[in-house]
C-alpha cells in the first residue's frame, strides 16, 4: 500500500473539511484533504443558503472569499407568518445584525479555488475506508482511490469532516451511529423555480396544512420549501400541484409561480455524536452533529467547530501544548447543543406534526404569538436566527 505523510488529513471537502485545511494553511500546517465526490458534484450539489454575520467575516478575513461579499444578499430580517398575518423580525433593529443568502455551493467554489491556487493538496474521488491507531501520535487514514489503488494517509491528527454519513465517526465514537437522535415524522420537498421573488425576506410559514419556507436565490430564481410526509416519492407531483401547496401554506400572500426546473425530498433529524474528539481523531460538521434545516445552522455550526479546533491544532501541532485540545469537545458542545435547541424550536413551532390535535395547534398559535408579540422573544429568535458570537479556545 502506498502511503502519505501529512500533518493533518482532513476527511471531507464541505465546508468544515475545506475551512479547516484553509485556517491551517495560514498557519503553515499543512494537510490533505479528501473527498469521495468529484469537484463537480460538490460546486453544483443544491444545499441550504444562509450564512450568519460570523461566518461571512471570517470567510472575508481568513481569505477565504471576497464574493461573500460582493454576491451575496443581506438579509435584515424574516417574516414569520401564521393564522394569515405575516409579523416581521427585524435582526438588525433587535440585535444590530443579519444574515447573508450565499448558497453554500458558492462558499465551497470558493474554498475549493483559494485551496488550488495556494497548491495544497486537495483530492477528488478518493474513499476513507477506515481510521486506524487513533489514539497513537500517528492515526492512519485508509483510502481507496477511484481506479481502486489503496493508500494510507500517515498524519499527526485527523479530522473527520465527512457530513452526516460519516465513516470516521466509527473511530471516535465506536460505531457509525454513535450519538444522540431525533427523528422528525416529516420532510421538506423544495423546489427551484424561475419566477421573480415573491418577498424581500424570507418567509417563514405555519399554515393548517403544514410549514412551507419561502426562499430565495436571485432576482429570477426561487427557493421554496414544504413540509411532506419523508415518504414522499418528488415526481408524484405535478407542477400545478406543487404550486397548489405552496400557495395553500402561506395564506395571506400570493406567490409569484414559474417552471420548476428542480425538485428534492430532505429528510432531517436531530443528532449529536456522543463523542467529537477520540486520541489524535476529531469529528466536525454534519460528522458531529445534524441540525433540521429549519434554523438555517448547519454550515453556520460547521465553521463555529472550524474556529475552535484549528486554534486547539496550531497549540498542538506548533507548541505541542494539548490544553486547547483538551478543552474543545466540551466549548464546541456548548454551541452545538443551543443550536439543537434552537433548530428544534423552529422546527417544533412552524411545523403541524401528523395527528396533532385542536388543542396542539391552538397551543401553537399561542406560541408565535408569545414570540412576534414580545420583544425578548423576537430578540431571543432574532440572537439566534443570526448567530451567537464565534468563541476562542482561550
Ligand atoms: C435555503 O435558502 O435553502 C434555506 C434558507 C433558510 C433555511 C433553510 C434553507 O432555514
Amino acid at each position: 500500500m502506498k502511503t502519505v505523510r501529512t500533518r493533518v488529513a482532513i476527511i471531507g471537502a464541505g465546508p468544515a473539511g475545506l475551512m479547516l485545511a484553509h485556517l491551517l494553511s495560514k498557519a503553515d500546517i499543512e494537510s490533505v484533504v479528501i473527498d469521495r465526490r468529484s469537484r463537480d458534484e460538490i460546486e453544483t450539489t443544491i444545499r441550504a443558503g444562509i450564512l450568519e454575520q460570523g461566518t461571512v467575516e471570517l470567510l472575508e478575513s481568513s481569505g477565504a472569499s471576497t464574493r461573500v461579499r460582493t454576491e451575496s444578499t443581506r438579509h435584515n430580517g424574516i417574516e414569520l407568518r401564521f393564522a394569515g398575518n405575516g409579523h416581521r423580525i427585524d435582526f438588525d433593529a433587535l440585535v444590530g445584525r443579519g444574515v447573508f443568502l450565499y448558497p453554500q455551493h458558492e462558499v465551497l467554489k470558493d474554498l475549493i479555488a483559494v485551496r488550488l491556487a495556494g497548491g495544497h493538496d486537495l483530492r477528488f474521488g478518493v474513499t476513507a475506508e477506515r481510521i486506524e491507531d487513533a489514539e497513537t501520535a500517528r492515526p492512519r487514514v485508509i483510502t481507496t482511490e477511484s481506479d481502486g489503488t489503496q493508500v494510507a494517509i500517515e498524519a499527526d491528527f485527523v479530522v473527520g469532516a465527512d457530513g452526516s454519513h460519516s465513516v470516521s465517526r466509527a473511530a471516535v465514537t465506536g460505531s457509525h451511529t454513535g450519538g444522540y437522535f431525533r427523528e422528525y415524522p416529516f420532510a421538506w420537498f423544495g423546489v427551484l423555480c424561475e419566477a421573480p421573488p415573491s418577498a424581500e425576506e424570507l418567509i417563514y410559514s405555519n399554515s393548517p396544512n403544514g410549514f412551507a419556507l419561502i426562499s430565495q436565490r436571485s432576482e429570477t430564481i426561487q427557493r421554496m420549501y414544504f413540509q411532506c410526509d419523508p415518504e414522499t416519492d418528488a415526481q408524484a407531483y405535478t407542477e400545478e400541484q406543487l404550486w397548489e401547496e405552496l400557495q395553500s401554506r402561506v395564506p395571506g400572500t400570493t406567490l409569484h409561480e414559474g417552471p420548476i426546473f428542480q425538485r428534492d425530498v430532505l429528510r432531517f433529524r436531530s443528532f449529536v455524536s456522543h463523542e467529537l474528539l477520540r486520541g489524535r481523531v476529531a469529528l466536525i460538521g454534519d460528522a458531529a452533529h445534524t441540525v433540521p434545516p429549519t434554523g438555517a445552522k448547519g454550515m453556520n455550526l460547521a465553521i463555529a467547530d472550524v474556529v475552535l479546533l484549528d486554534q486547539a491544532l496550531r497549540a498542538l501541532l506548533l507548541d505541542d501544548d494539548t490544553r486547547l485540545l483538551d478543552a474543545f469537545s466540551e466549548k464546541a458542545l456548548r454551541r452545538i447543543w443551543k443550536a439543537q435547541h434552537f433548530s428544534w424550536w423552529m422546527t417544533s413551532m412552524l411545523h403541524v406534526a401528523p395527528g396533532a390535535s385542536e388543542f396542539d395547534r391552538r397551543r401553537q398559535l399561542g406560541e408565535l404569538r408569545s414570540v412576534v408579540e414580545s420583544e425578548s422573544g423576537r430578540r431571543y429568535l432574532a440572537e439566534a436566527y443570526t448567530g451567537w458570537p464565534l468563541e476562542s479556545l482561550t
